[in-house]
């Protein structure tokens, strides 16, 4: 008969035992839900619902029981539903009849609420770690690799040219903000359900300040029915997991085109790439594919949450039980693409000769001539105008910008009106500093505003970052 079995007459269908036990899942959750036992044994003695002898041999049944969880020596038994009705059996075979004092102005509820809220919050601050590291990756990369010069994209189509260290640190931004995000979900969910009981509050009078600061809680929740039935700290996670893994597809997505010989701007290691069992020229980037994929896995998981939530009236429902999977598993996703993003960037060969090269194509310093033309005088939509004009030529050509002749240069400016004619007159080496304003390296160092892609502010940025991280 189940521990909750004294008004039952007949024994629970096998189909719905199975149906509802969850130990496979939570007993993920088992150090801390004996934790959280042993902050409600001192809770109790406190309240004089236990003597001290009582309570130091329950604590040291349920310690002995955290010796053997860390081991891995406690065997679950599935017939027991879930951790806590696990746990609890494991404590009356080693301490015996005392340990029915234990769930004592205690609930599966508040029980459960708790040991959640103790597992997230570890999780969050080993996401955080993880975050971390794929930073100082990127920051190393951009290090050893960031002054090489690729042509940055809008529309997937050639733009203006950027430091490569630039687009890496774009990405030590975005997950700057997915630790900020994650840092406030542990703020708000670092509170104590425990002695909120079923749904209505413990029958006795316990400390609940006291254990709430025993288990490093900043407070006690404020309502019962709240803490029992709140996961909001748990879409909270899910959706900074989501976005963070948002951030490492959009980059994955980047590695796969990059590393395609059509680009070839970087070179998977063999480490961190896998072949194909039929075409032996295979050397694929399933690392970043996969983050692609799981993301996708991971959106759902957030969406799934909030569809469990939606229609649940106060106080605990038992659909709350689907909390586990969604959370755990994309942390867990999420924990392990850090990792092998970082290890992938930190093996990563760039070519900065293909880079390079492909900032010669699509004209993208075209900006940065039209931007000389305004410092000139002339009216900045004149001088897109002209530079379009310049552009037609160029490809008609097939050259690029700055290896336009005089008679080209000068002819378009002629024929564009007053200002621009005004400009040649004044300068008859307009030519020249046209074609110097088309390099490359030139339209780089023109972007010299906080957050641009000046090489110096690059540098800067480089070097922020790392004192950031601490290195
Ligand atoms: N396995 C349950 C969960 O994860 C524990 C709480 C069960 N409470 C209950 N009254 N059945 O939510």
């Amino acid at each position: 008969m189940e521990l909750w079995g004294g008004r039952f007459r007949e024994s629970t269908d096998q189909r719905l035992a199975d149906f509802t036990r969850s130990i496979e899942l939570d007993s993920t959750l088992a150090d801390d839900d004996l934790v959280g036992s042993i902050a409600h044994v001192h809770g109790l003695a406190l309240a004089g619902l236990l003597s001290a002898a009582e309570a130091s041999a329950i604590v040291a049944g349920l310690e002995g029981l955290r010796t053997e969880v860390a081991a891995g020596t406690l065997a679950w038994d599935p017939a027991l539903e879930d951790v806590h009705l696990n746990l609890e059996a494991a404590l009356a075979t080693r301490i015996g009849p005392l340990a029915a004092k234990l769930h004592t102005g205690r609930s599966r509820n508040d029980q459960v609420a708790t040991d959640l809220r103790l597992w997230a919050r570890r999780a969050v601050a080993e996401l955080d770690g993880a975050i971390l590291g794929m930073e100082r990756a990127l920051v190393g990369l951009a290090e050893r690799e960031g002054d090489a010069i690729l042509p940055g994209t809008t529309h997937i189509q050639p733009a203006q040219p950027i430091l490569f260290g630039h687009h890496l640190l774009a990405y030590v931004e975005m997950l700057e903000r997915d630790r900020g995000r994650l840092a406030d979900a542990r703020r708000r969910l670092n509170v104590s359900p425990l002695g909120s009981g079923a749904l209505a509050g413990a029958g006795y009078p316990l400390d609940r300040a006291a254990t709430a600061t025993e288990l490093g809680f900043d407070e006690p929740s404020a309502n019962s029915l709240d803490a029992v039935s709140d996961r909001d700290f748990v879409v909270e996670i899910l959706a900074a997991v989501a976005l963070g893994m948002v951030h490492l597809s959009r980059l994955s997505e980047e590695l796969t085109w990059w590393s395609n010989p059509r680009f070839g701007f970087v070179r998977l290691s063999d480490a961190f790439s896998t072949g194909s069992s039929m075409m032996p020229n295979k050397k694929n980037p399933d690392p970043a594919e996969l983050i692609r994929g799981r993301a996708g896995r991971v959106i759902g998981a957030l969406a799934g949450m909030l569809a469990v939530l939606k229609g649940l009236p106060l106080a605990y429902q038992r659909d709350l039980q689907e909390d586990k999977p969604p959370l755990f598993e994309s942390v867990a996703t999420y924990a392990a693409a850090l990792g092998i993003l970082a290890g992938l960037l930190e093996s990563l060969a760039v070519d900065r000769a293909r880079m390079r090269a492909a900032a010669d194509e699509g004209f993208i310093t075209a900006t940065a001539v039209a931007d000389e033309l305004v410092r000139r005088g002339i009216p900045f939509r004149t001088a897109h105008h002209i530079v379009g004009r310049l552009v037609g030529a160029a490809e008609a050509a097939g050259i690029g910008l700055a290896d336009l002749d005089d008679a080209t240069l000068k002819g378009t400016l002629a024929g564009a009106g007053e200002p621009a004619a005004a400009v040649l007159a004044a300068d008859p080496g307009t030519p020249g500093v046209l074609r110097a304003a088309a390099a490359v390296e030139a339209a780089l160092a023109s972007c010299d505003v906080i957050g641009g892609t000046a090489p110096a502010r690059v540098a800067a940025a480089i070097a922020a970052a790392r004192q950031r991280l601490g290195e």
